[in-house]
């Protein structure tokens, strides 16, 4: 067969789903991409180097909220989703999703390590016209300059032999309206084939594909996702910091601007950004733009501002101790929430961690925590247990509580009851009248 006549082939085969796709790191994005694919009966083979990770989905135990253990264990015994800590499967693959993490360095440099290591196990496996895509979120240019060279050192060539595209993650973990299914995504092809071929694998999971004219538009695209984000989170912590000097409410003021019907879209003050995104990837276009004797000052600018909110806590924490008949070495402070976002299990650079770091670095050791989906953390080296349950009891043990995180399942009317003091950081007891909640951007 020539190969036009392998393309239309491979193309009736994705338009009927009788093709295998193979997923690479089963994580927050992996996984529930593995499983949308197996759940609509596609042949799928889930590939992870956490051998603890495999086994665990094997023995039925999923680690991941957002879906449901039923439809997990449901293909794995059902077969349609195959799963393996090596990347021999890989060769059977029609399409190969590589969703492996992309973090910064301790200088916050980018850390592509885990991307090409991916991509050098899969050329070692790399057949004719196999479509390869990457989701990981990283600097413009990775697709082109690192995977494409390290997937041709296997003798093939992109475009022609096999076929590349870059397809940015836009899953939102803890969000029950927009899911891997129904979120539109983003495809940019190194060629045209790679673009058509990577919508159609794309579209047997993804209800709406928006395809691009590169790679690297749409490795950009998602940076300014991120980054549109934290420039516009950065915009309210330093407005809830000046409302706190001047005595206004920030939370009153995005409601107010709320009613705006157009060219307005709130973001809330909070006591700093973590997870695997949005804290992340200004610094990965500031490294990359560096390289073109740029400097990305405003975006470097709001990831500074909001890098420094765990001190503003830090720092509101101490001024409630001042006003009470406790040091801050006998201080008994309750962390809620230290998951990053609300009803996640997602500890990743929280800042709730940060601010805990930094109330030990001042002094103030008593320290505990209660969150549900967190049940053990590493604190300066010692590991401390969530407390088991969230009582009247236990919060009246403590003179400050401070929400950091405001899971749903808390009850924020027992807090506030029950509660010395609480230090809100999230507006999570918004309607409760009570003297003792000092809410992050009150201006009180
Ligand atoms: N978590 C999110 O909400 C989210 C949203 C959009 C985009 N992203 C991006 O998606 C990518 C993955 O994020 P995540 O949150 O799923 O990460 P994760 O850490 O939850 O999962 C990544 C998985 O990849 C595995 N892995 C690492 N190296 C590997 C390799 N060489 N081969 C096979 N498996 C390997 C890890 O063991 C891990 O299980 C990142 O680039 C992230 O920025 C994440």
């Amino acid at each position: 067969m020539d190969t036009f006549e392998n393309i239309s082939e491979l193309k009736k085969r994705i338009e009927s789903g009788d093709v295998t796709i193979g997923v690479i790191g089963l994580g927050y994005v992996g996984l529930p991409l593995a499983v949308e694919f197996a759940g609509k009966g596609i042949k799928t083979i889930g590939i992870d180097i956490d051998t603890a990770k495999i086994d665990s989905l094997k023995s039925g135990k999923n680690y991941i909220e957002d879906i449901s253990d039923e439809l997990v264990s449901g293909v794995i015994k059902g077969g349609s989703l195959a799963l393996a800590d090596n990347f021999d499967g890989c060769g059977e693959c029609d399409a190969l999703f590589i969703c492996v993490p992309t973090p910064f360095t301790a200088n916050k440099d980018p850390d592509i390590s885990y991307i090409i290591d991916a991509a050098m196990k899969i050329s070692h496996n790399l057949k004719k016209n196999q479509v390869v895509i990457l989701k990981s979120t990283t600097f413009p240019g990775t697709t082109e300059k690192y995977v494409r060279p390290l997937l041709e050192s296997s003798g093939l060539i992109a475009g022609e032999d096999f076929y590349l595209a870059f397809s940015p993650e836009r899953i939102d973990p803890g969000n029950k309206v927009w899911t891997t299914s129904n979120t539109p995504i983003v495809v940019g092809g190194i060629n045209q084939i790679s673009t058509d071929l990577a919508c159609g694998f794309q579209r047997l999971a993804v209800s709406e594909v928006v395809p691009v004219s590169t790679p690297a538009v749409a490795e950009m695209e998602k940076l300014l996702e991120n980054i549109y984000r934290s420039v516009n989170i950065s915009l309210v912590n330093e407005l809830a910091r000046l409302c706190d000097r001047i005595g206004i409410n920030i939370w009153e003021v995005i409601d107010a601007a709320s009613t705006k019907p157009f060219g307005f879209m709130p973001f809330y003050p909070g006591p700093g950004i973590g997870g695997h995104c949005i804290l992340i990837d200004p610094y990965y276009l500031a490294w990359m733009a560096r390289e073109h004797d740029f400097v990305t000052k405003f975006i470097t600018l709001a990831a500074e501002i909001n890098e420094d909110m765990p001190f503003y806590v830090r720092a509101m924490v101490i001024k409630e101790i001042a006003k009470q008949e406790v040091t801050l070495r006998t201080a008994k402070v309750l962390i809620l929430g230290m998951a990053f976002k609300k009803d996640v299990n997602d500890l990743r650079h929280s800042p709730a961690l940060k601010v805990a770091e930094l109330l030990m670095e001042e002094g103030i050791t008593n320290i505990s925590y209660h969150d549900p989906y967190i049940p053990e953390i590493e604190l300066k080296g010692d590991v401390l247990q969530s407390e088991p349950e969230l009582t009247a009891t236990m919060l009246g043990r403590f003179d400050i509580v401070l929400i950091t995180t405001g899971h749903s399942v808390f009850d924020f009317e027992l807090i506030a009851a029950n509660s010395r003091v609480v230090i809100d950081t999230r507006n999570a007891c918004k309607g409760i009248e009570s003297g003792n909640i000092i809410l992050l951007g009150e201006g009180k």
